[in-house]
């Protein structure tokens, strides 16, 4: 399995918390940035690893920001993408589950390490269901062709 994981400013002592975490369990991550407590912009993070989820170099993304809220939203513009902002367990597995996610948002600010990183843990651990749940991804999909033409 194969991970890319960015963050903006807010995000940073969580992602390198997240990056520990799985190369402790040997698990395969590319780090695109930021890489310093500078002040930056959440979209340019949220696109680049977006764009990497969505070219299959990597399974999933994993973006930090303050809240996990910008990050969200700008890797959602991306058709494919279904990133959630997860800050529960159940939200966690519930979203492979069921919307077949493929980014996880976390917000540094908002949880604490433990639980971010039993989140990352349950979200890499679960597997989408299919059936109607497919169905309903496909009509996500029917609305980006609808609206990026
Ligand atoms: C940066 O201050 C903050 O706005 C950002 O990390 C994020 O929370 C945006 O949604």
């Amino acid at each position: 399995m194969k991970i890319a994981v960015g963050c903006d400013h807010g995000g940073l002592n969580l992602k390198n918390e997240i990056i520990k975490h799985l190369n402790s369990k040997n698990i395969e991550i590319k780090d695109f940035g930021t890489y310093t407590s500078e002040s930056c912009d959440y979209p340019d993070i949220a696109k680049v690893v977006g764009e990497k989820v969505i070219e299959k170099e990597f399974d999933f993304g994993i973006l930090v920001c303050g809240t996990g809220i910008g990050v969200s939203i700008a890797a959602n513009k991306i058709p494919g993408i279904r990133a959630a902002l997860c800050h529960d367990t159940f939200s966690a597995h519930a979203t492979r589950e069921h919307n077949n996610a493929n980014i996880l948002t976390l917000g540094e600010r908002v949880v604490g390490t433990g639980l971010a990183l039993d989140i990352v843990d349950t979200f890499l651990n679960s597997t989408f269901q299919g059936e109607r749940h497919q169905r309903r991804i496909d009509k996500i999909a029917d609305i980006e062709k609808k609206y990026n033409k």
